[in-house]
Order: C-alpha cells, then structure tokens, then sequence
C-alpha cells in the first residue's frame, strides 16, 4: 500500500489554475500577445518563470528573457494573481479534496504539496487545509521546475518517505510527466487528451477517494 499523496495546488485541491490563466492572459495582453486556453494548456504546472518564458516566445519578444523587464513583468503577473486570490475561502475547495485527505490521516497516509506555486503556502491557509499537509515542498528549492521529478522528490522527502511509496495528484501534463520521472504513481484529474491515454485519470476530484486510490495503487503493483 502507498504510504503518501503528494497534491498538486492548482487546479487539483482549488481552481486557481483558472485564476493564474485569467492573470497570464492580461499580462500577455499588455505586450500584445494573445494567449488563449489552448495555449494555457502548455502553462499549467510550470514556474513562474518558464510560463513567462513561453509567453515571450509565442509573442517573438525573446528579447526580454532576461534581465529586470523579465522581473517586472513575473512581479506584475504575480501581483494581479495575488489579487484575485484575495478572497479565497474554504468554500473554494474543490469537491471531494476536503473528504479525501479527512480519508487519508484516518488510514495514516501522509500528505504533502508538491506545487510548483510559491503562492502555496498561501492559498493552504486561505483554504484552511494548512494542517493537513505534514509537508510543502518549496519550490525556490528545486533546481528544475515540472516536468523534471524534483518538487516531487523533495515532497516526499519532506514527509519521510521515497517517491515510489507515493502518489501524486496532478491537472497538468508537465505535472504528469514529473510524476512519473520521480518515480511516483500518477493519478489525473481531466481528460487523457490533454495528460496521456497510459495513466488512471478521474474527471473532475469528486471521483477521487481512498478507495479509488488503493485501486490505481494495486493495479500498479501487478
Ligand atoms: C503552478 C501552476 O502550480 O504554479 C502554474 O500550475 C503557475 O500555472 C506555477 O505558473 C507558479 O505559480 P506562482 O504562484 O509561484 O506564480
Ligand atoms: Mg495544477
């Protein structure tokens, strides 16, 4: 049996996601770069800085990849997310999170965040769900944001355990990918369009339970 859940924040445990979406078009917007969801799809799970960095190559500005412009333009996006969060409540939960993890520290099951989002911390305690993660990967402390395995390896470390005895929880493909890469089990939350036809994938979180979870598990144990 899996001995921790690593969660993915946004998107998984709250919709934020939508809200880094809505910030990154409008910054995109002041430099004339339209961005759509499509596209947005290509953002989810990276740093900050990679994001931007994506950005500036569809809008041909590669000239500001560097620099203070690149500073200013990551601050002014993180200041108009920050705004939008302002007024978060545990009432922005998504279905099934809060009843989940009550399920996992009932089975003793630790749980961490491995969030790309420095914002993390944050958004746990607007929530309320702060105490219910023994650990938060930082992840100023990576070398190598999502896809590579390292917030996910530093989660786990952060609750004692390896990688391999987890799962992780993610809506991103890059999330996916670093899931995979540190050794942990997968589980999506969206369509396997969007993170592969070769992992388990619920639709929305209100299908995600501990039942479901030892099931993906055992199937993996094979
Ligand atoms: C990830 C999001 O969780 O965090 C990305 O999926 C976001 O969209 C990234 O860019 C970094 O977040 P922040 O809050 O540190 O800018
Ligand atoms: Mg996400």
């Amino acid at each position: 049996m899996f001995k921790g859940v690593l969660f993915d924040l946004d998107g998984v445990i709250t919709d934020t996601a939508e809200y880094h979406y809505l910030a990154w078009r409008a910054l995109a917007a002041e430099l004339g770069i339209e961005i759509d969801r499509q596209f947005n799809q290509q953002l989810k799970g990276l740093s900050r800085a990679d994001s931007l960095r994506l950005i500036l190559q569809k809008g041909q500005q590669t000239e500001l990849y560097q620099g203070e412009a690149f500073q200013e333009l990551m601050q002014r996006k993180n200041e108009n997310y920050l705004k939008m969060i302002q007024k978060i409540t545990p009432a922005d939960i998504l279905p099934g999170i809060k009843e989940l993890l009550f399920e996992l520290q009932a089975a003793n099951i630790k749980i961490a965040l491995a969030s790309a989002s420095q914002n993390g911390p944050v958004i746990l305690e607007k929530l309320g769900l702060a105490d219910c993660f023994l650990g938060i990967a930082d992840p100023k402390q990576v070398a190598a944001g999502k896809p590579a395995p390292d917030i996910y390896l530093l989660a786990a470390k952060e609750i004692g355990l390896n990688a391999q005895e987890c799962l992780g929880i993610e809506d991103a493909l890059a999330g996916i990918q670093a899931i995979q890469a540190s050794g942990a089990v997968p589980v999506g939350v969206g369509q396997a369009q969007d993170l592969g036809a070769d992992i388990d994938i619920v639709e929305t979180t209100k299908d995600l339970n501990l039942a479901y979870l030892q099931e993906v598990w055992q199937k993996c144990e094979k």
